[in-house]
């Protein structure tokens, strides 16, 4: 395999692996009333210096190393860890693909942090940049495998239909949900795909032009509509918002341009490359918007050599 095409790949898997797969799940945590003197021997045990307090499953916050250096150097007698914990720090949640923790967790420079389920604000685990990388490669391997395995005894739906046109069409619809829930429509469509027996490689660029184009949705639109369309020769992906529009279409498609609020680079967005993925992705790529009235990608990935 070439060496760029080693990076598309490596590039690719960054999006299409989840946080849940590369997590700690195995990890001691401090309850609220536990006092600042406990810290130390969780740290040890968990080999992790990041140390969750939780009240019923729920993160409530962290200590860090930081912190319990500043209550030794306090030389204050042993308070409870509430005195002493981050209640803001960032955290991430199980589904969001490897590439968005990454950033997150380099805009906001965080060595270590936890995972909670979206909405519960459960802990489920905890990801540490060092052992991120190590992480990330045994779970490439086993994508790798997996993907073989798959190859090989591919099956593939259209060949065992017979019928003069075959099409299969979803629908999926992207709710105004915040920014840092995204992601799941992609995953869903990639999942789609994998069921219908399309070829990985395809997989891969469906998936990260959808996952662009969803966080496009949920950073400008108040949501959208995802129309994807399946059959032997392409895979047709058609994304509509009744959003704000985009007033030059040239200049969004020039790559660095954005106009992403700071609550969006806040989440690590904001570099102005999504337009541009989505295109490097696509075989066809159109863009239509209109001021006030919404807009419109519709992106084709080719299944049969031309
Ligand atoms: N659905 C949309 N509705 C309104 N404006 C949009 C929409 N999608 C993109 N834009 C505009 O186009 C610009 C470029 O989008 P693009 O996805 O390339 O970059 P970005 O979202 O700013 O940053 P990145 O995707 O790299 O995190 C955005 O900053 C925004 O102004
Ligand atoms: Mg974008």
């Amino acid at each position: 395999m070439g060496k760029i095409k080693i990076v598309d790949r490596i590039q690719e898997m960054l999006y299409e692996l989840e946080v849940r797969s590369i997590m700690w799940t195995d990890f001691y945590t401090l309850h609220p009333h536990d006092m600042m003197s406990k810290v130390r021997k969780v740290m040890q045990r968990n080999r992790n210096t990041l140390v969750p307090i939780v009240l019923d499953k729920k993160l409530i916050g962290t200590l860090t190393i930081d912190n319990y250096i500043k209550w030794l150097n306090s030389k204050e007698k042993d308070k409870p860890v509430t005195r002493y914990m981050n209640v803001d720090s960032v955290t991430l949640h199980p589904q969001e693909p490897v590439i968005s923790a990454l950033r997150k967790m380099s805009d906001s420079k965080s060595i270590r942090v936890a995972v909670v389920e979206p909405e519960s604000n459960e802990l489920v685990g905890v990801i540490c940049r060092c052992n991120l990388f190590e992480d990330i490669l045994t779970q490439f391997d086993i994508v790798y495998k997996d993907e073989q395995v798959r190859h090989y005894r591919a099956s593939h739906i259209f060949e065992d239909v017979q019928a003069d046109a075959v099409n299969i069409s979803l629908l999926f619809h992207v709710a105004d949900t915040p920014m840092e829930f995204g992601g799941e429509i992609a995953s869903s469509i990639r999942t789609a795909l994998q069921n219908l027996g399309v070829n990985s490689d395809m997989i891969r660029r469906a998936g990260i032009a959808s996952y662009e184009a969803e966080m496009n949705l949920l950073a400008y639109a108040g949501g959208g509509e995802f129309q994807v369309d399946v059959n032997p020769k392409h895979i047709k992906i058609v994304i509509s918002d009744r959003g704000p529009g985009i007033p030059d279409v040239k200049q969004a498609m020039e790559p660095g341009y954005s106009t992403a609020p700071d609550w969006v680079r806040e989440l690590g967005f904001g570099a102005g490359m999504g337009l541009n993925n989505i295109d490097d992705c696509s075989d066809i790529f159109k863009i239509r918007s209109e001021v006030g009235v919404g807009t419109k990608l519709v992106i084709v990935i080719d299944l049969e050599e031309p």
